[in-house]
């Protein structure tokens, strides 16, 4: 089953072009990584996929749906981890989960519950009633990840999940998400770590400049051009991922 489906989707910021022509699928069930050095084009086409921004141009469909046509029913059916921190930090770490509840029309008796249930998967339960400034980077990163979950996804986009956070809370994030993708939801991450891509995506299109210059599996990847991913990418741009 295909969730997501790109042709020649191209986006503009005025003369500028970020997303250059690009091609993909996204399959269900599977967890498909963007992977490439700052303004690639991760985040702008991560954008319109959860329908934030329309494409200048070309097709993308998600669910079957066009994102230009259909932005509501696509929206309700997707959780988003964005790749700045926009919790607020006037509420409780609870409060902003219930409070990002409202959007999808969760009423409170349920979105309360499904909260605390988020709260143990991603071992935040304590901190209920912190409020945001009280929180560490990774925890913060572990309420975005629970947040992106409250209207129960069908797929969940995470711009760079891990980007500053320690080694061990790198790991979490993997678990958990690794834990979301054997109960067969879809994941479309974008990353800078080779690691990360490598340990998390089935699938993983390299982009650089606004265009998709590979994709195929790591492993597919890595036999085609030889060592890890980092050696792949070096290898088709000629230049070395930043970390
Ligand atoms: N709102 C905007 N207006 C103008 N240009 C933009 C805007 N957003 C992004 N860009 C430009 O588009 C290009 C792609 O940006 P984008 O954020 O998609 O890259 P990215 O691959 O996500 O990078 P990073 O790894 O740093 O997050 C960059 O050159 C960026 O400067
Ligand atoms: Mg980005």
């Amino acid at each position: 089953m295909t969730i997501v489906t790109a042709k020649s989707l191209t986006k503009d910021y005025n003369h500028f072009r970020a997303v250059d022509s690009i091609d993909f699928e996204i399959f269900g069930g599977e967890c498909f990584g963007f992977l490439g050095p700052n303004g690639a084009g991760k985040t702008s086409t991560m954008k319109t996929i959860y329908c934030f921004m329309p494409p200048t141009s070309g097709e993308l469909t998600v669910f079957d749906m066009n994102v230009v046509s259909s932005p509501s029913e696509i929206k309700r059916r997707i959780g988003v981890m964005p790749q700045e921190n926009n919790l607020d930090p006037d509420l409780s770490v609870l409060e902003n989960l219930i409070v990002y509840a409202r959007y999808f029309d969760i009423p409170k008796k349920e979105s309360v519950p499904t909260a605390w249930k988020l709260l143990d998967f991603v071992e935040l339960r304590d901190k209920a009633d912190v409020k945001i400034d009280h929180l560490s980077g990774g925890m913060k990163h572990r309420l975005l990840l629970a947040r992106s979950l409250i209207n129960n996804p069908d797929l969940l986009i995470l711009d760079e999940p891990t980007t500053g956070l320690d080694p061990r809370s790198r790991h979490a994030v993997w678990d958990k998400l690794n834990a979301l993708k054997a109960n067969g939801m879809t994941l479309v991450l974008t990353t800078h770590y080779m690691e990360e891509a490598e340990k998390l995506c089935d699938r993983v299109a390299i982009m650089d400049s606004g265009k998709i210059i590979a994709i195929d599996t790591p492993a597919g990847l890595m036999s085609l051009h030889g060592g890890n991913l980092e050696d792949v990418y070096l290898k088709l741009t000629g230049r070395r991922l930043e970390h």
